[in-house]
């Protein structure tokens, strides 16, 4: 059992309270790499941003469970190595789908873990999370809980269609369950087509996809004032990185993402954390294939890996001064 305390991480517990009060998100990146580790810590210290570094199920069977671990504790050392003397940077779960594996993230140092029971019946939903909940407390990590289904594809997480959360809900299942913060559904979908060409509109020559349910997110926050809300599945899928990634061998077609004037808004309000992960795999892959066209005599992993780690870093600098406005927000 380690303790994330030991490891220098923080709980989300202050960050958000701070985040909701101030009108900010807090970033969540997710990570599968040491580049993209790398990138997010170079970019919360250059921005002085808290941030929620996350690791899903599928991260977890990529990279090596106790490898994350050791990489979110590098990460702490990481940021004081390049000048942040109090970073506070949170090793999050993100989609855990049962009581096990959260349990297992706890006792290695997680400081943060999401049980996403979205897809059980209500009252399931509610067992399983108040489950997970009285077990996390007792090691003061902070838990995110789900109300309402995300359409759209991410790691082992998949679902067709989306339900939005129903505000009528909200209240007993915060209450009840304890959770420490809430993801809803109001439009957002994971991965890099989020919608198809048809459920947009075309707004000189660019796809303008439907707007967020920003009335259902009024009524939540009038229902629940103040608690903390997460919105996951909130790339914006940049078209130059898209143009990119077609430019230099790759075909992805219709990839359409959130744009980042419906995060700016949403942040501003009691969403307090916004996942992000299509982004940052498209700046790699975008950065490696055009690296990789124009040099195609380079063969150590070096020479595309740093292009691609920089433009990983340009994107969450981004995101964070310009989408989340968290830049500045340490509390020391
Ligand atoms: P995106 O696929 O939009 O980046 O969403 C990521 C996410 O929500 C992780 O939980």
């Amino acid at each position: 059992m380690v303790n994330y305390k030991d490891l220098g991480l923080v709980n989300t517990r202050e960050m958000f309270k701070r985040a909701v009060a101030g009108g900010y998100a807090i970033p969540a990146f997710n990570f599968n790499t040491m580049e993209q580790m790398q990138a997010i810590v170079m970019a919360a210290v250059e921005t002085k941003s808290p941030v929620i570094m996350q690791v899903s199920k599928g991260a977890r069977n990529y990279a090596n469970a106790s490898i994350l671990r050791y990489m979110a504790e590098g990460a702490v050392a990481y940021a004081k190595e390049l000048g942040c003397a109090h970073p506070e940077i949170v090793l999050h779960l993100d989609h855990g789908d049962s009581f096990e594996l959260c349990k297992d993230c706890i006792d290695m140092g997680f400081s943060s873990v999401m049980i996403d029971g979205s897809h059980l019946p209500y009252e399931e939903n509610v067992a399983l999370a108040k489950k997970v909940v009285d077990y996390a407390h007792q090691f003061d990590v902070t838990v995110e809980a789900e109300l309402g289904v995300l359409a759209g594809v991410e790691d082992e997480v998949s679902a067709a269609e989306s339900h939005y959360t129903k505000p009528e809900e909200v209240i007993d299942f915060a209450t009840r369950t304890g959770c420490d913060s809430l993801a809803i559904s109001i439009g957002t979908s994971h991965g890099a087509h989020k919608f198809t060409p048809e459920q947009c509109t075309l707004v000189n020559g660019v796809l303008v996809p439907p707007p967020l349910a920003f009335d259902i997110l009024a009524e939540i926050e009038k229902k629940l004032p103040g608690f903390p809300i997460v919105l996951h599945g909130s790339s914006s899928v940049p078209m130059d990185e898209v143009n990119t990634i077609n430019q230099f061998g790759g075909h992805l077609e219709a990839a359409i993402g959130i744009p980042e004037e419906q995060l700016r808004k949403a942040a501003k309000s009691a969403v307090c954390k916004i996942n992000i992960d299509s982004d940052s795999r498209l700046a790699m892959t975008a950065a490696i294939r055009k690296h990789l066209a124009e040099h195609p005599g380079d063969f150590d992993p070096r020479q595309y890996l740093k292009p691609a780690r920089e433009n990983m870093k340009k994107m969450y600098i981004h995101k964070i001064v310009n989408v989340l406005g968290s830049d500045g927000k340490l509390a020391q």
